[in-house]
């Protein structure tokens, strides 16, 4: 979710008005994800990396995520929103901690769609936790292999990404979901994270049905020529 601010800054606003309208931006798109029978999606909303801002930006992103929570999980509960947080919430405060708590245990018994909040996420650290939780558990090394350790990453839960998109016009990774999007379909737009809306999920999930995805394989017959 990249852009927010540069979206702030076009308009002569201080960053944390562009971190604001991202959270609406947000709600917004779990909404018409939903609505388009997508059943899992996953945001980066903060990276191990973002420790490295100002301290005001942090702390202030830090209180957005409070208010964001108790103005908008009702509504997402109520539209049949799972919640789930990803990343090392060992760090964060007992606040959010416990903000995290009440959003997943709240919407736990939903079905719709889940989205999975990265917080304080590194695609590094998910690999690396995931080796530490396999190698506690007492795996003997012959016994690891990618099924396995993809049992302790930290969305094991889910399916890989189809789907990867990245706003704000820089056309990198980032340390983001490594592991899962191995296959994934990137999708990369200039749009800056608070003007992302329907027009632009629209166009993404376009384009992603024009690629054609083999996964390593090569395609022959009927299957190659009915596209
Ligand atoms: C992304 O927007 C939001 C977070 C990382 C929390 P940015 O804050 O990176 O916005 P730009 O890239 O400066 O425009
Ligand atoms: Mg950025």
């Amino acid at each position: 979710m990249d852009g927010n601010g540069r979206w702030a800054k076009k308009r002569f606003m201080p960053r944390f008005f562009g971190h604001k309208q991202g959270v609406d931006a947000l709600v917004r798109t779990v909404l018409a994800c939903a609505d388009r029978g997508i059943e899992y999606l996953t945001v980066f909303a903060f990276s191990s990396e973002n420790w490295k801002r100002p301290t005001e930006e942090v702390s202030g992103l830090m209180g957005l995520v409070l208010v964001a929570v108790s103005k908008y999980l009702a509504k997402l509960a109520d539209r049949g929103v799972r919640i789930r947080i990803v990343g090392d919430r060992s760090q964060v405060s007992d606040k959010l901690r416990s903000a995290w708590e009440q959003a997943e245990s709240s919407t736990a018994h939903n079905t719709r769609i889940t989205l999975s909040v990265a917080f304080n996420y590194g695609g590094r650290w998910d690999i690396v936790q995931a080796c530490r939780e396999a190698i506690a558990a007492g795996v003997a090394p012959e016994r690891v292999d990618e099924a396995l350790l993809s049992g302790y990453m930290a969305m094991s839960y889910a399916p890989d990404p189809d789907l990867f998109i990245r706003t704000g016009g820089e056309v990198r990774i980032s340390n983001f979901l490594l592991w899962q999007s191995a296959y994934a379909e990137l999708v990369f737009t200039d749009c800056l994270w608070p003007e992302f809306g329907d027009a632009e999920l629209d166009a993404a999930l376009a384009e992603y049905a024009r690629r054609d995805r083999r996964f390593g394989m090569v395609k022959t017959g009927a299957a190659a020529t009915a596209g």
